[in-house]
């Protein structure tokens, strides 16, 4: 790997033929060392010193090819760093001392050191040692090929970082200004876990929730939001400033808990880098910035790192306690957040595709093991994944299900007695079930699926992809009058009337509704819509909200085919019905 190797010039191998090999005590060499660049210990010990000068003189690399996976491993190039420090140093912001606490081969450093005059107090830790060679060497040349810097002060720490206590080891006293400054790793604890890898924080209920999986180790958290969090604890309250390449996700995440964390940061901002870019990677990602020891804040900036002064502003963050995507639009919108009288629905939960999604080919079902299969109909039914929510009305199904049970839990035995073929199927199939690894499978009966109720049957359906980056519902509508059925990444509602249902689907895809879901959904999430977003809009304000002639005449040119022509008081009608839990209910469960 030839990242790994590093770049000897010219004139470190002079210095190390003047200075360094004529040495032979590595004290002494390391004060020769220290006086040049400032690094503190450049040889941690007498066997390294021999070792870097061996190999130094018979020109052997320096360092070993390795996994890096597990280390989240994505090198800031020089370019990258020196942007970042450049936006940091632009508001006239000079630290007095530099923590980069996974620091590897050292361009955040290096850059601080290129862009400024001061002496600066170093701290870098690293679990690599490699990395930690290269970044010596970088920093050596870099004071090698300039004159009159000021030399600062390095300390680098071959350690892991969930090992040490951060606050004892950088000393700061009250004219300090700190730039916490890096690029943590890039990996979740599941990736570890896949890895078999142990490094991870030992666990503990870092976040503070109750329940937050993570404490127990089945949640998926990113290493870096685990080191930010740790940062932040220990030097919020610090003057300087904080400056991190993170995922879109974990900035998230770190705002949305700043409402029970309140660090002690303010302006804070994120401004994307393109990481596809900068790090070959497909990830939205940015630089997370604040201040420390500011009055605590609970908005972010969004911007990008590559404008100087960008367009309109807009924030995301918490507007009188409820955490949204866009402040600016959900300032005009704000009067439909609140609670969905309707109960929007998860899909169909079997974790067992290949046996239980088919498809019909000249009358005949697949499986997705491309076997025929013989059912009786009755258990079978149309099937929608996220990717088929595409149009505004749908009445077709490219896969279909099994539905074995009507409720969760229900006994499925009935299966043997009443339909045989599907039983024989599923039977001798059983081994696909019993390999279901989720825990909510465990001890239940034989083919138990999830995400089924009487919300499941009815007629009609108003659905959205939990996935997709698209807002737009669809009508769904029986086939051969069978009510079709949506997957686990899809939400809905039922209705048993094509009118209601047409009107909740009017009143979603109208273009206030529209702008206020926006103003709610993070778009770089991996879940782009969840049930919470969903059952946040308030749907009686929002038909309260919308002229009744909206609703008429969009009837009447589109769905004049589906239901009759509405009036004012069948509007009334089911206005009144999604107001008021004691009317009929237009789906059996109300709050
Ligand atoms: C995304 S890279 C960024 C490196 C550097 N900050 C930069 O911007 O180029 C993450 C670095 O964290 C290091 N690392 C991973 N786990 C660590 C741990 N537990 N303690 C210290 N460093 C760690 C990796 O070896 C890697 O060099």
């Amino acid at each position: 790997m030839e990242m790994n190797k590093i770049s000897i010039s010219p004139e470190i191998y002079s210095f190390f033929e003047k200075n360094i090999y004529v040495e032979n005590n590595f004290h002494n060499a390391n004060e020769k060392i220290y006086s040049i660049c400032g690094i503190k210990d450049f040889f941690p010990c007498e066997e390294d010193f021999v070792k870097v000068k061996t190999r130094l003189k018979s020109n052997q690399n320096l360092v070993k090819d390795d996994s890096r996976i597990e280390y989240g491993d994505f090198q800031t190039s020089e370019s990258l760093a020196d942007l970042v420090i450049s936006r940091i140093l632009e508001n006239k912001f000079i630290p007095s001392v530099v923590l980069e606490p996974t620091c590897g081969k050292g361009n955040f450093i290096l850059s601080v050191l290129k862009q400024t005059t001061t002496f600066i107090r170093f701290y870098c830790i690293e679990i690599y040692k490699p990395y930690i060679w290269i970044s010596k060497f970088n920093i050596l040349d870099h004071f090698l090929n300039s004159t009159n810097r000021t030399v600062p002060h390095i300390e680098y720490l071959h350690q892991n970082i969930f090992d040490l206590q951060l606050n004892e080891i950088v000393k700061l006293d009250s004219n300090d200004l700190l730039l916490i400054v890096g690029n943590p790793p890039w990996v979740t604890n599941a990736q570890l876990g896949i890895l078999n890898s142990d490094n991870l924080p030992k666990k503990s209920n870092f976040k503070g929730h109750n329940g937050f999986d993570a404490i127990t180790g089945k949640g998926n958290f990113d290493i870096a939001e685990y080191i930010s969090l740790m940062l932040l604890k220990a030097f919020s309250n610090v003057n300087g400033e904080f400056a991190f390449l993170l995922k879109n996700i974990v900035v998230k995440n770190l705002i949305n808990d700043q409402n029970y964390n309140r660090f002690r940061i303010g302006n804070i901002a994120q401004l994307s880098i393109d990481a596809k870019k900068e790090f070959n990677v497909s990830a939205d990602a940015s630089l997370f910035y604040c201040k420390l020891n500011s009055e605590p804040e609970y908005k972010c900036l969004r911007s990008s790192i590559y404008e100087t002064n960008g367009k309109t502003k807009d924030y995301f963050g918490y507007v009188d306690g409820k955490f949204v995507s866009s402040i600016n639009t959900y300032h005009r919108y704000k009067k439909y957040d609140g609670k969905s009288t309707l109960v929007w629905r998860q899909g169909v939960k079997h974790d067992c595709s290949k046996i239980m999604e088919l498809e019909k080919i000249n009358n005949h079902f697949l499986n997705q093991n491309n076997e025929e299969v013989f059912l009786e109909e009755d258990l079978v039914y149309g099937l929608l994944k996220s990717s088929d929510l595409n149009k505004d009305v749908i009445d077709t199904t490219r896969k279909y299900t099994i539905i074995t049970q009507k409720k969760i839990g229900e006994d499925t035995s009935y299966i043997a007695e009443k339909y045989p073929q599907t039983f024989t199927y599923l039977e001798s199939n059983k081994e696909y079930f019993d390999a279901r690894k989720s825990k909510i499978y465990k001890d239940k009966t034989s083919f138990s699926i999830f995400g089924i109720g009487d919300y499941s049957f009815y007629k009609y359906k108003v659905a959205i992809s939990g996935l997709y980056k698209q807002t737009k519902f669809s009508l769904i509508l029986p086939l051969n009058n069978k009510p079709i059925m949506l997957d686990d990444t899809c939400y809905f509602i039922g209705f048993d009337n094509i009118l209601d249902a047409i009107i909740i689907l009017l009143a979603l895809n109208h273009e206030t509704t529209q702008e206020f879901f926006n103003s709610l959904i993070f778009f770089d999430s991996k879940r782009v819509i969840t049930k919470d977003i969903l059952m946040r809009i308030d749907l009686v304000a929002i038909l309260n909200n919308i002229p009744f002639t909206y609703f008429e005449q969009l009837t009447r040119k589109n769905y004049n085919n589906l239901c009759e022509q509405i009036t004012i008081q069948m509007f009334e009608n089911i206005l009144g019905k999604i107001s008021n839990k004691n009317l009929v209910p237009i789906q059996a469960e109300l709050f």
